[in-house]
């Protein structure tokens, strides 16, 4: 059985992929997720300007996931404009993943790639990480249009958006509204969950000092916001936006639940940066035992699928 799947249109090997997770930044990492069962090299989110990132400690593991305040740290948009061609090789997807902190930035950043050889066009819009003064623009709707309004028309390569947990349907119906008005073509759903914290009560600390403690929680703990949001997004652009679910996938299973609300491939993080490259083949060789189980032939015969208790 193969596990292949179509994001904006694009063929993928497989149904699992990387996350644009602090791993993925270098040649050599993104040389590795080439060479690996990752269905497609997605890269670490750039910035305009190369980027240190906060102020150390800024990430701290939990039993079930992560918790971090990262603060983008990356080798610049032009070091991964030049990591492209190096790339083509592993002949599968690549995706480049960009961060601005202003719509122009977001601008040159997009026609930039939009001018590149990069098959996709991730726009991150919820990192929760940079300050705690302003929202990430994804939890505001008059931003975000004004981000789509200006770059969804610079150039013909998919651009997708790279969404964080919502915990409302209503915003959700909004976002849906101008993800069709803008024709974004995928979803990145979700991101961590910003203004997180994490207490060490015998220190009387926070885990972590960058932004002053608060950070974005990852792994187990944010599956079932993950699902919800997937899902939700499922029903209102009826199929017809392709959507990359994240969100705790550890196993096989976890990636089934995310095809079944009606993921089209998945992207893996915390997995990713525990276990390394070989989680792919992993994952992927438990779904094909699950699909092959409940008696699915494909992924597209099982997206989607769920039932309503
Ligand atoms: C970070 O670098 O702080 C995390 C990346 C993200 O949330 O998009």
């Amino acid at each position: 059985m193969n596990l292949i799947t179509k994001i904006a249109g694009r063929e993928f090997e497989s149904y699992t992929l990387n996350a644009s997770v602090p791993r993925a930044s270098t040649l050599d990492e993104l040389k590795q997720i080439g060479q690996s069962d990752s269905a497609a090299i997605m890269m670490k989110s750039c910035t305009i300007k190369k980027r240190k990132g906060n102020p150390l400690p800024r990430i701290f593991k939990l039993p079930l996931g992560y918790f971090n305040s990262e603060g983008l740290p990356n080798l610049g948009y032009k070091t991964y404009l030049e990591f492209i061609p190096k790339l083509k090789k592993y002949n599968k997807p690549i995706i480049v993943s960009v961060a601005g902190f202003s719509v122009d930035e977001y601008k040159i950043l997009v026609k930039a790639f939009q001018e590149s050889e990069v098959d996709l066009i991730e726009i991150n819009l919820s990192c929760p990480n940079i300050d705690n003064k302003t929202e990430p623009i994804a939890y505001n709707l008059k931003k975000t249009e004004e981000v789509l309004k200006e770059i969804s028309y610079l150039g013909k390569k998919p651009i997708g958006l790279k969404l964080p947990p919502y915990p409302y349907y209503s915003i959700q119906q909004k976002i849906a509204n101008l993800i069709k008005k803008y024709s974004v073509s995928f979803l990145s759903c979700v991101n961590t969950l910003g203004n997180s914290l994490i207490i060490d009560e015998i220190k009387e600390r926070s885990v972590i000092k960058a932004t002053r403690g608060f950070g974005g929680l990852s792994g187990q703990y944010i599956k079932p916001i993950a699902l919800g949001n997937v899902r939700r997004f499922y029903e209102l652009l009826k199929g017809k936006v392709s959507i990359m679910g994240m969100g705790g996938v550890k196993t096989g299973q976890d990636v089934f639940e995310f095809l079944l609300a009606g993921a089209d491939a998945v992207q893996i993080g915390t997995a990713f940066v525990e276990e390394g490259v070989s989680c792919f083949q992993r994952i992927n060789k438990e779904l094909k035992s699950i699909l092959r189980k409940k008696g699915y032939s494909s992924i597209s015969k099982a997206r989607g699928k769920l039932k309503i208790s």
